[in-house]
């Protein structure tokens, strides 16, 4: 076993200390606008001590109201919200040599936010059997939402971050456009595989247009997803081509519809990369980083996977909730894993709009026993 882990790492022309990712994390710490705040400040100021290589900030809406998903969301909407990205991009550089990318959504139907609020939230497609209000998007709003994400990306260079990364998982608008079970287009945008993926790479080239040639377009992407009739992995392979062709500088394996949900690391878990083989696939197929994210927690798990060529950089979100130092612990000789137990207490806090911390810790400190 090596250290390559921890050796400096390149994406594009970016240097990073090493190969270690904090995976995008919504803390809920935005203002009512979308508005970075001193909460947010002192979570990423935390981040920044902690030896990471490349930190990605919560997903940040590109349109207001609709294309918002959950309380105290980013949002990157407006120029007006461009000063508190400066602030941000300047925490972490200032507190150590981390780099800081921002992760940019549209939440498309995925928003129980928009419903509670009185909006409609703008489906691919209108969709039967679905149990929250929504409607189609027209051929014009979709144009509309590129356009969105494009100016996004540009506001994110402005601020002065390192990179932008796409959120193309987990169900919000992108894996809606690839997933046969929410696109159902028979227009330019649906109907067969290649045009159910026309938004992705739309979206990559337009973004990478309006940042020129030389900034890092980053993306999160769900390469499969795990419901049944949805998008298969040959499908999601042959988008990773594609989106490399049309610019992109990075893909960072998740799950699409469906969230890798049935595979999950379970709670007291030490590992389970669950990722893992899809991240090595893609590899095969792409010559850009790839990088994977999920149910990692020890140091020998993440350099083997390294080590083994399997994935070009190692991704987490969860223990960096419980504790931002881990990666800087690891190099001072402390190898334990990462003590996250994987019990997803912290969902409930962050879905309730309370700023993010972990809900185990919150549990020991009230005393509670087993909830
Ligand atoms: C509280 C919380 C917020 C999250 N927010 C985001 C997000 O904004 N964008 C995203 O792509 N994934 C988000 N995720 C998913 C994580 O980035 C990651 O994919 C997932 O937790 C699996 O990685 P892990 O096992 O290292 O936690 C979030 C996860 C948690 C627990
Ligand atoms: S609440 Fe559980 S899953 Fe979330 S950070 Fe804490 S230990 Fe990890």
């Amino acid at each position: 076993m090596t250290d390559k882990l921890f050796e400096p790492f390149k994406i594009k022309n970016t240097t990073l200390q090493n190969r270690i990712m904090r995976s995008a994390t919504w803390d809920a710490t935005a203002d009512e606008a979308g508005a970075v705040t001193d909460h947010s400040i002192a979570i990423y100021e935390r981040l920044a001590r902690g030896s990471i290589g490349l930190i990605v900030t919560g997903y940040a809406y590109v349109s207001s109201p609709l294309g918002k998903a959950n309380p105290g969301q980013y949002g990157v909407y407006s120029d007006d919200l461009i000063p508190g990205w400066k602030r941000l991009a300047k925490a972490v550089h200032g507190g150590g040599d981390s780099k800081i990318a921002a992760q940019i959504v549209h939440a498309g139907i995925n928003s129980g936010w928009l419903v509670e609020h009185g909006f409609t939230p703008l489906a691919v497609s209108k969709l039967p059997d679905f149990n929250r209000p929504h409607r189609e998007l027209t051929d014009g709003e979709i144009e509309q939402i590129i356009e969105d994400v494009a100016a996004a990306a540009v506001r994110v260079r402005e601020a002065g971050f390192d990179a932008v990364q796409l959120h193309g998982a987990h169900g919000y608008q992108m894996s809606q456009f690839a997933s046969p079970l929410f696109n159902r287009r028979t227009d330019r945008w649906g109907g067969s595989a290649e045009k159910r993926r026309r938004f992705h790479l739309e979206v990559v080239r337009r973004a990478r247009k309006a940042v020129g040639n030389d900034y890092p377009v980053l993306i999160k992407f769900g390469v499969q997803d795990d419901r049944e009739g949805g998008m298969p992995f040959s499908e999601g392979l042959e988008i990773c081509r594609e989106m490399e062709k049309a610019g992109i500088d990075s893909i960072e394996i998740s799950g699409g519809v469906g969230g890798g949900a049935s595979l999950a690391i379970q709670e007291g878990e030490i590992d389970r990369p669950v990722f893992r083989e899809r991240a090595a696939a893609v590899k095969k197929v792409v010559s850009v980083p790839v990088a994977v994210v999920h149910g990692v927690r020890s140091p020998e798990l993440a350099k083997d996977i390294i080590d083994s060529g399997d994935a070009d950089m190692v991704s987490f979100s969860r223990p960096f909730i419980r504790e931002p130092g881990f990666v800087a612990r690891w190099l001072k000789g402390d190898t334990r894993p990462a003590i996250c137990i994987s019990c997803n207490r912290c969902f409930p806090i962050v879905r309730r709009g309370e700023p993010l911390e972990c809900g185990e810790e919150r549990r020991i400190r009230e005393g509670k026993t087993k909830t």
